[in-house]
C-alpha cells in the first residue's frame, strides 16, 4: 500500500498530534519523518492529556508499530524520559517503537551550541527551541554527526569526544559559558535506555511493510512555512518539513506517497520570530489566544496569533500536493462576530496572491474578505448535519480558494471531537 502524509500546513502546533491519533486505527505503522523534540504534540483522550516530542503520536494506540526515522534528530535525555512517562500509563512502548540506525544524535553540546548561536544573534534570534535541532542538522550536512547506529559501535567515545571538543572551540569563538559535566552525565545515563528499543533499517522496514500491504502514516512536525527551503526563511527550523521530507526522512520513493492530508489551523499561530502578515497585536489576538489557549506545548511561550492566511496556505498545499485537508480549532473562533481571512498583500500599487520573498511587516498589508462567525459553541456537535450555516460557508470559502476538500474538522482538543466530512 501506498504511504500517507499528515503534515502542517502553517508554522507548526496544528494539532498534528491529535489528528495522527485520530487516525492511528486506520493504519498499521506511524513513522516520524524529520525534527525533533522541538516538536510537542498534543493528545487528549479519556481525560488526560499528552505531550508527545518524538515518539510518533499512534504510541497510545494498540497494536500499531511506531517508527522514528532516519529523518528525525533524537535527543536521548528528552526521548528516555518520554519513554518513561508514557510506560507508567502501561503503553507497551519497548514492543510497539523501533528507532532508525540512521537517525541522528542530539549531543549536549549542539545544546550548547543553539543557546550560544541565539544568544549572539541578539534581536535578530529565530527564537528556536533551544533543543539543539539547528546544530544537528548542521553536523548531518557537515558529515560530522553521530547516529544512533554508532551508539553500539567500538569507537563510539573516540567519535563523541572528537565531536565535542570541536564544539567546545566553537563555544569558546561565541565566548558562550556553560556547565557541561551534569547533563553529560544524563545523557550518558539515558543512551542505555535508549540501547533497550530497537534499532532498525527502518528505509528497509518500511518498503518491506508497503511490499506486505501494510498501510503507513508518515507524521510530520513543525509545519511548511518553517521548512528549510519553502519557509519564511532565516525565520525556519533547519529540516525539510514538507512532503519532500517524508521520502528522504523515511527512504520512501516518492512514488509510493498516496493520500497528503495538509492540516491547518482555521486562524494563524507562530511561536518565535519571523514574519507573520496576519498576525494580530490587539484585544482579538489575546482573545485568539486566551480562547484557543495558544501556549507552546514544548516552551509555554505565548503563541502569536491571527486571521488566516490563504496566500501561505496556497502555497504550502502547492509545494506538498495535499490531497485533502484537516481544519483545527473551529470552536475557538466560534467566539467572534466577524472573521476575517487573507487573500493577498498589498505593497504600494502592487498586490501579491503568494508569500512575497522579501516580505516586511512595514511595507505590506494583508487584504482581508470578513465572512460573518457562527457565534456558536461547536465543542458539543457530533455530526456535521449540526454545523451552523456560517460554518458552512467558512468551509465552502476556503475549499472554493484551495481547491482541495477538507475532510475532517476538529470541534475541541479531545480525540472525540472530530467531526469526519461526507464525501
Ligand atoms: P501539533 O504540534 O501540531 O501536534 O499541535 P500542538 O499540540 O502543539 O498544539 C495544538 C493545541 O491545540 C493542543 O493544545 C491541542 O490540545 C489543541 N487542539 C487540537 N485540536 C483542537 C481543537 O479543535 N480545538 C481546540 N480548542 N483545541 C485543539
Ligand atoms: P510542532 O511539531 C511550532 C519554531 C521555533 C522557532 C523555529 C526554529 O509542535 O508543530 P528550532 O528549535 O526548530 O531551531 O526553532 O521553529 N518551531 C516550532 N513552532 N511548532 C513546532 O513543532 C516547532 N518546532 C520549531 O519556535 O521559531
Ligand atoms: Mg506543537
Amino acid at each position: 500500500m501506498k504511504v500517507d502524509v499528515l503534515l502542517g500546513l502553517q508554522w507548526g502546533d496544528e494539532g498534528k498530534g491529535k489528528i495522527v491519533d485520530v487516525l492511528t486505527p486506520n493504519y498499521n505503522i506511524i513513522a516520524r519523518f524529520q525534527g525533533g523534540p522541538n516538536a510537542g504534540h498534543t493528545l487528549e483522550f479519556d481525560g488526560i492529556k499528552h505531550v508527545l516530542h518524538t515518539i510518533p503520536s499512534g504510541i497510545f494506540r494498540k497494536n500499531t508499530m511506531n517508527i522514528i526515522g532516519n529523518g528525525v534528530v533524537i535527543d536521548p535525555i528528552i526521548l528516555s524520559k518520554e519513554i518513561e512517562t508514557i510506560e507508567k500509563l502501561n503503553v507497551d512502548v519497548r514492543n510497539n517503537l523501533v528507532i532508525s540506525k540512521k537517525a541522528h544524535l542530539i549531543l549536549p553540546t549542539h545544546r550548547l551550541l543553539d543557546a550560544a548561536s541565539e544568544a549572539s544573534k541578539g534581536k535578530e534570534k529565530i527564537g528556536s527551541t533551544l533543543k539543539g535541532i539547528g546544530p544537528t542538522y548542521m553536523d548531518k550536512t557537515g558529515r560530522n554527526g553521530l547516529r544512533v547506529g554508532d551508539l553500539l559501535s567500538d569507537n563510539f567515545m573516540s567519535k563523541y569526544t572528537s565531536l565535542v571538543n570541536k564544539h567546545k572551540q566553537l563555544l569558546m569563538f561565541y565566548e558562550y559559558s556553560y556547565q557541561l559535566e551534569q547533563i553529560e552525565f544524563e545523557w550518558f545515563e539515558s543512551i542505555e535506555i535508549l540501547k533497550k528499543i530497537p534499532h532498525v533499517d527502518s528505509e528497509i522496514y518500511l518498503n518491506q511493510a508497503i511490499h506486505s500491504n501494510k498501510s503507513i502514516l508518515a507524521e510530520g512536525a513543525q509545519g511548511s512555512l518553517l521548512d528549510i527551503d519553502f519557509g519564511t526563511y532565516p525565520f525556519v527550523t533547519s529540516s525539510n518539513t514538507t512532503c519532500a521530507g517524508a521520502c528522504t526522512g523515511l527512504g520512501i520513493a516518492p512514488g509510493n506517497i498516496g493520500k497528503v492530508i495538509g492540516i491547518f489551523k482555521a486562524y494563524c499561530t507562530r511561536v518565535g520570530s519571523g514574519p507573520f502578515p496576519t498576525e494580530l497585536n490587539d484585544n482579538t489576538g489575546e482573545q485568539m489566544r486566551k480562547i484557543g489557549n495558544e501556549f507552546g506545548a514544548t516552551t509555554g511561550r505565548a503563541r502569536r496569533c491571527g486571521w488566516l492566511d490563504l496566500p501561505a496556505l496556497k502555497y504550502a498545499v502547492m509545494i506538498n500536493g495535499a490531497t485533502e485537508l484537516v481544519m483545527m480549532k473551529a470552536d475557538v473562533l466560534s467566539h467572534f462576530d466577524k472573521i476575517k481571512v487573507c487573500t493577498g498583500y498589498k505593497q504600494g500599487d502592487k498586490v501579491y496572491t503568494h508569500f512575497p520573498y522579501e516580505y516586511d511587516a512595514n511595507n505590506y498589508t494583508p487584504i482581508y474578505t470578513e465572512l460573518p462567525g457562527w457565534n456558536k459553541d461547536l465543542t458539543g456537535i457530533t455530526a456535521e448535519s449540526d454545523f451552523p450555516e456560517a460554518l458552512i460557508n467558512y468551509i465552502s470559502f476556503i475549499e472554493n480558494e484551495l481547491k482541495v476538500p477538507i475532510s475532517i474538522v476538529s470541534v475541541g482538543p479531545n480525540r472525540n471531537q472530530t467531526i469526519i466530512r461526507k464525501k
